[in-house]
């Protein structure tokens, strides 16, 4: 594994064209305070203590208080998979032991079939893992491809999509949400493990579902699509999340785009590709989008420029547009992820070296509507973060 210096991967970035050949020479950091800062901040993930019942999901950075939340918890997978992306950034082995430690805690989650967020669980700790520890391959497929059997019983055949959520049932029959999209790639992935297509065509099924009812005609997407499980059709379209049911909440629109691009990867279906592009096309050039590429949480809160930022809605879009633009090759979408990145390495976002909890970043939502998680480090704001800076590495 190349070993950079931190600065040097975000020089590697932004000179992304240039360094394309010789990427252990690069130029030094213009600011090696920044380097020491991700350092620190790093080395706040790594040594974090181990505990199998209490995955670090946010914290208040102001009092130091982490959430800490069960293997369950729909984010338990993305602290692992910090883990694993930092042991690929730095190349050290203290990372891949904690990883490995971490991801052990999720397996029990293989047989959870109360939740559709498996792909979140799951894919982002084993599959992660499974890519990047060639020791712990095989191991880590088996568990995908269960957790994969799983999931699909949450697949409905009238609806043609896999139901998310158990609550609210009295008024939601079989809601779909767009965050949904993301679980599809730990059913493409069985397929190729097992080479049986049918967690495949069930991950098609769906995203054809969601295709045909999430979007509206400016390409924004609706969050909650609640299905009648009789005829099969939409029902509802209504927000969970989102300022209001006819809003745009920013992480929806990653959701979306990340989920149609990686859709894309696995069937080369261009409708697919077509919707990725028109929802990350409503995202960038949106009015209301900020100068340095941070979104606010929803797009049309009324309080826009006082509104709290999303940094997980960026860097989840920075990562999906990086792969959008290894297949459009336009330029559009590699400069919004630099530019993220760009504006992230800053004091302004990166956690203070005195801040004492496993993130890296700050400034991420979580969920308006409940006053819950507000403009605070969030671990899949780091996932994301973290995985843009790979995926700009190896493009
Ligand atoms: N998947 C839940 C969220 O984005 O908050």
């Amino acid at each position: 594994m190349i070993k950079l210096s931190l600065s040097s991967i975000i020089v590697c970035m932004i000179m992304i064209t240039s360094c394309k050949s010789e990427r252990t020479s690069l130029a030094p950091s213009s600011d090696s305070s920044l380097d020491r800062l991700y350092e620190t901040r790093y080395e706040s993930l790594v040594n974090y203590p181990v505990d199998s019942l209490s995955f670090p999901r946010a914290m208040t950075p102001t009092t130091g208080v982490i959430k800490k939340v069960p293997s369950k918890d729909w984010t338990s997978g993305f602290f692992a998979g910090n883990l694993w992306q930092l042991y690929a950034l730095t190349g050290k082995d203290a990372y891949k032991e904690k990883a490995i430690a971490w991801t052990a805690f999720i397996e029990k989650e293989k047989h959870n079939g109360k939740t559709h967020d498996m792909g979140f669980k799951v894919y982002c700790s084993f599959g992660t893992g499974a890519k990047l520890d060639p020791s712990k391959k095989a191991a880590y497929q088996k568990i995908i491809v269960e957790s994969a059997n799983t999931l699909i019983t949450r697949y409905n055949k009238k609806v043609k999509a896999i139901r998310s959520w158990d609550f609210n049932k009295d008024i939601w029959e079989f809601p779909v949400i767009i965050d949904n999209m993301l679980n599809l790639e730990l059913l493409c992935e069985a397929s190729i493990i097992t080479g049986d297509t049918k967690y495949k065509d069930i991950a098609v099924n769906h995203a054809n579902t969601t295709l045909k009812n999430h979007f509206r005609p400016d390409n924004s997407t609706f969050h909650v699509v609640v299905y009648d499980t009789i005829t099969g059709k939409a029902k509802a379209k209504v927000t969970h999340q989102g300022f209001n049911d006819a809003s745009s909440w920013a992480r929806g629109q990653s959701w979306a785009v990340y989920g149609y691009t990686m859709m894309y990867r696995y069937t080369k279906n261009p409708a697919y590709l077509k919707q990725a592009e028109a929802t990350a096309n409503y995202f960038i050039t949106n009015k209301n989008m900020p100068q340095d590429g941070i979104p606010y949480w929803d797009f049309i809160d009324p309080k826009i420029p006082n509104a709290p930022k999303d940094v997980s809605a960026a860097t989840c879009m920075a990562s999906g547009l990086v792969e959008l633009y290894t297949y459009t090759k336009n330029k559009t979408y590699l400069a919004y992820a630099e530019k993220v990145v760009k504006t992230l390495n800053s004091k302004n976002y990166i956690l203070d070296a005195t801040v004492k909890g496993p993130f890296i970043l700050d400034h991420s939502t979580g969920n308006w509507p409940k006053n819950d998680e507000i403009d605070e480090p969030i671990v899949y704001g780091d996932y994301y973060f973290l995985e843009t800076l790979l995926r700009l590495k190896s493009i």
